[in-house]
């Protein structure tokens, strides 16, 4: 019998409420495919923090190392500055793991209306490729006169040939194999930021000219935004920086239907450390606890792990009771217009599976 491991890191917030929820998704899934998971949960985040000073512990890498993926809810608590816990927990295991690449993928299914009108099932279909690393994210700068009534804060963008290579070139390659409308678009805004982002041009120009099969376009991310709300249907693969791959996929995942319902996977794709599947969304401090929690991005984040650790059968089966649960529409979260709880809509995506 095939055996995975998988480390559970439900986080913060509603974290705790997803968490649970896709681990009892792919506990039936698994069971029914014949694979046999094990699960080790961590109750790192900010209780962990109250309790230690820390978010996770030193060795915390080296525990997930032990493991075939990573599972996390979310990370972020109302008391705690948000640079503080996210510094702590999500972003050193994104860095620490050169997990390179964030993909977010975006679909309209049938049942889920977009606040967008027209758009029938499936005519919004795009996943946007962030890079996951560096860019905005570099964490490099510091404070001068910290505190002080003249202070200084320095924040760096950092731009590399090689990041920016690997992210463009995964983003082509994903475009082959998605094999739908067979376009990148890329996402910089190179007429202000006239160094790393005029690199990353360069370098989009150079790596599509290896995709001669791979139509492209370039956008600024003023336009990119405008043009997710314009014409949706219009994008298959979108390769964007670091912060602009971040709030794209929150637009993304609103124009087709709810952040709810949108997964993310992390990924190593050389497979030297463990990728790690999450939902877009965050702790929701405005619902944590009451049980309403969309638990589906999370769930669909768990069929993407699937799919990563060579159970293709397994992600689609989690997949179709999604897709069932959310085209039957009786029993949806708030988000989506319904009002049935976390533990109801699990339920329901549970007697759904195959
Ligand atoms: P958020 O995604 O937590 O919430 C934004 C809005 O969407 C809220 O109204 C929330 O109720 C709603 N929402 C989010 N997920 C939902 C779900 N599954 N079901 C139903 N409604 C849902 O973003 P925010 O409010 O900007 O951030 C809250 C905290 O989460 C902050 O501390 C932030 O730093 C953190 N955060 C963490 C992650 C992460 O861990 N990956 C991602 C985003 C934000
Ligand atoms: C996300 C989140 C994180 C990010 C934050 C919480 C640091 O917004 O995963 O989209 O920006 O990467
Ligand atoms: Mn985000």
């Amino acid at each position: 019998m095939k055996k995975l491991s998988i480390a559970l890191l439900p986080g913060d917030g509603i974290g705790m409420e997803v968490v649970p929820a896709a681990r009892k998704v792919l506990e039936k899934s698994a069971a029914a495919a014949g694979v046999h998971l094990s699960f080790e949960e961590f109750d790192w985040g900010s209780d962990h923090y109250f309790r230690m000073g820390q978010m996770m512990p030193v060795d915390a890498l080296e525990r997930l190392r032990a493991h075939d993926s990573i599972l996390l809810g979310a990370v972020g608590h109302p008391d705690i500055p948000d640079h503080i816990t996210l510094n702590g927990m999500l972003l050193p295991i994104r860095r620490g793991f050169d997990l390179y690449v964030n993909e977010r993928p975006a679909y309209l299914y049938a049942g889920v209306e977009s606040p967008l009108r027209g758009y029938e099932p499936g005519a919004i279909d795009m996943v946007v490729v962030r890079e996951n690393t560096e860019g905005e994210y570099t964490n490099v700068g510091g404070f001068v006169y910290h505190h002080l009534p003249e202070e200084v804060a320095i924040q760096t963008s950092v731009f590399t040939r090689h990041g920016c290579e690997r992210i463009i070139r995964y983003a082509f390659d994903l475009a082959r194999r998605r094999n739908l409308k067979r376009k990148v678009a890329s996402i910089t805004k190179s007429n202000a930021q006239g160094y790393g982002m005029v690199l990353w041009d360069r370098i989009f120009r150079e790596v599509s000219a290896e995709y001669p099969d791979i139509e492209t376009e370039s956008l600024l991310v003023d336009a990119a935004a405008m043009n997710f709300v314009r014409r949706p249907a219009s994008f298959d693969v979108v390769v964007g920086s670091n912060l602009f791959g971040d709030i794209l996929s929150d637009l993304s995942a609103i124009v087709t239907g709810s952040i709810g319902l949108a997964p993310s996977a992390n990924l190593d794709p050389r497979r030297n450390a463990p990728s790690l599947f999450e939902p877009v969304h965050g702790s929701a401090p405005d619902i944590a606890g009451k049980g309403v929690s969309n638990p589906l991005a999370t769930i669909l984040a768990a069929a993407m792990m699937m799919d990563h650790l060579g159970e293709p059968a397994i992600s689609a089966s989690i997949e179709g009771a999604v897709r069932a649960v959310l085209a039957d529409g009786k029993v949806l979260t708030a988000d989506l217009g319904g009002r049935a709880t976390t533990a109801e809509v699990t339920a329901a995506v549970l007697a759904n599976l195959a």
